[in-house]
């Protein structure tokens, strides 16, 4: 009998070792080496009928290249096409990454059942019927989706060839395992092999197929890292799971850019897209609080304005607590400093809490300004005016600094009735006669000055 080969692999990154050792010398982890079973066959996989992929590609002159525009398959949700740059492109492997129970298997299923297309979604973690359950709720008129629970790829594409779906979407890369390799399902080298079969078979078939990966502890999809380079595009859903509010992103984007940005919301009806977000992310009381504050933020290319709320409160321990939700502790540990030697407010002994409203997250240095006129709100106890805006970053020394684009965050300001936006002096304006106020301040006293006395 054959000898059977095995191989040591670095879980975390992937690396390969003929031998086992403690720390792993390509990322320095320790502990991370698997002893997994290898099994060397020339025919693998997906299996094409015709043999045209044979022939040989030649190196064509740049001009000869057919350059027209990629075409797109719509995905019926405008949220994903704009994420995706325009619709999902033929040929192409995304993978859809996230932590547990935010929502991806909802994303994909209901773009499943609302694509034009014959779909196959293919699941390993949940039966027939519970996807039926949900499906029922997100869309009950679908026709043309067909569900398969099946983890093994060789079955998979037995299937593809009776179904010979236009689109196929797996869920998830980590429960899938090939014939051709011997260890369990999810480790390195299954992973790697199950995707590069899916990867052959979207290449010579051009049929998109979109992957859902687990993400580890760290926020990095499980996995070899090397598989976020073997495909065309990463996304990444993300979001607060007690809040209503999920943010896609992309990553990676072989066809479009990676500044998009799309939202939805988690209803007991599957995602709702949010087209117009800034409106809901500002909550609308009637009463003047302190301690809240507007910033105009941008993600991506989409301007967003976003409520920031602050609490300041004399410290019951010896060591003032500083806790954020949404925010960088670090940098609002910086702008405490800043305030307190440069605009001599005393914080020191006080506890600051930090909230980011809606369960975003936000690491865009604009919102700085925002931040710093919440906590002296709330430390003033004077409310700041509801149609008030901020934009602009701080730095070290106090002063007030420029941030990009900051026209389209006063136009969207202007637009959602704003009567003040506070912008950093250094920025050059060449808008024509604004309906909105715009305030250019260089440093914090100006903005105190303004807003408490
Ligand atoms: P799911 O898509 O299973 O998450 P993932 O695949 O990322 O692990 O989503 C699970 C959560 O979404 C679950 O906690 C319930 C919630 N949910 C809704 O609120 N409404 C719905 O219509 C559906 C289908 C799920
Ligand atoms: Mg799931």
């Amino acid at each position: 009998m054959a000898k059977v080969k095995t191989t040591f692999f670095c879980q975390n990154c992937g690396t390969q070792y003929a031998k086992w050792q403690g720390q792993c010398s390509s990322c320095k982890e320790w502990n991370t080496l698997v002893e997994e079973v290898v099994q060397k066959e020339e025919k693998k996989g997906w299996k094409p009928t015709d043999t045209s992929s044979k022939r040989t590609a030649k190196p064509l002159r740049i001009q000869e290249i057919d350059g027209s525009q990629e075409m797109r398959m719509s995905s019926g949700g405008l949220e994903f096409d704009r994420v995706l740059g325009g619709g999902i492109v033929p040929g192409s492997v995304t993978l859809l990454g996230g932590e547990p129970g935010i929502g991806k298997s909802t994303l994909l299923l209901q773009i499943a059942l609302h694509l034009p297309f014959k779909t196959l979604y293919v699941s390993g973690e949940e039966s027939q019927k519970q996807i039926k359950m949900r499906a029922e709720r997100i869309f009950p008129d679908s026709q043309q989706c067909y569900i398969l629970t099946e983890t093994k790829t060789q079955n998979i594409f037995k299937q593809i060839e009776t179904t010979e779906p236009d689109i196929l979407i797996i869920d998830s890369i980590q429960t899938l395992h090939t014939d051709y390799i011997e260890s369990s399902a999810g480790s390195i080298s299954q992973i790697r092999e199950c995707t590069s079969e899916l990867i052959k078979f979207a290449k010579e078939t051009n049929t998109p197929v979109i992957l859902i990966g687990h993400i580890t502890k760290d926020g990095h999809i499980a996995g070899p890292k090397i598989l976020e380079h073997m495909v065309d595009t990463v996304l990444q859903f993300e979001g607060d799971r007690n809040h209503v509010y999920r943010i896609l992103r992309a990553l990676k984007n072989r066809f479009g850019s990676t500044a998009e940005l799309g939202i939805y919301e988690m209803l007991g009806k599957g995602l709702r897209e949010v087209s117009n977000p800034s409106e809901i992310l500002i909550s609308k009381t009637e009463e003047e609080l302190s301690g809240t504050a507007i910033a105009a933020t941008l993600e991506g290319m989409r301007p967003l304005m976003i409520e920031v709320q602050a609490l300041v409160s004399t410290a019951v321990y010896g060591t003032p607590q500083r806790t954020t939700t949404g925010y960088n502790v670090k940098r609002l540990n910086m702008l405490l400093a800043v305030l307190e030697k440069r605009a001599g407010f005393r914080l020191g002994a006080k506890d600051v809490f930090l909230n980011i409203t809606g369960g975003i997250s936000i690491e865009e240095p604009a919102i700085d300004l925002a931040v710093v006129a919440a906590i002296l709100s709330s430390n003033e106890d004077v409310a700041i005016e509801k149609d008030f805006c901020f934009a602009a970053e701080i730095g070290l020394a106090g002063e007030i600094r420029p941030v990009q684009r900051v026209e389209q965050r006063i136009l969207e300001a202007e637009k959602l009735g704003f009567s003040t936006i506070f912008v950093s002096k250094l920025n050059k304006l060449s808008i024509k006669n604004p309906q909105i106020n715009i305030r250019r301040v260089s440093k914090i006293e100006d903005v105190v000055a303004f807003l408490f006395e």
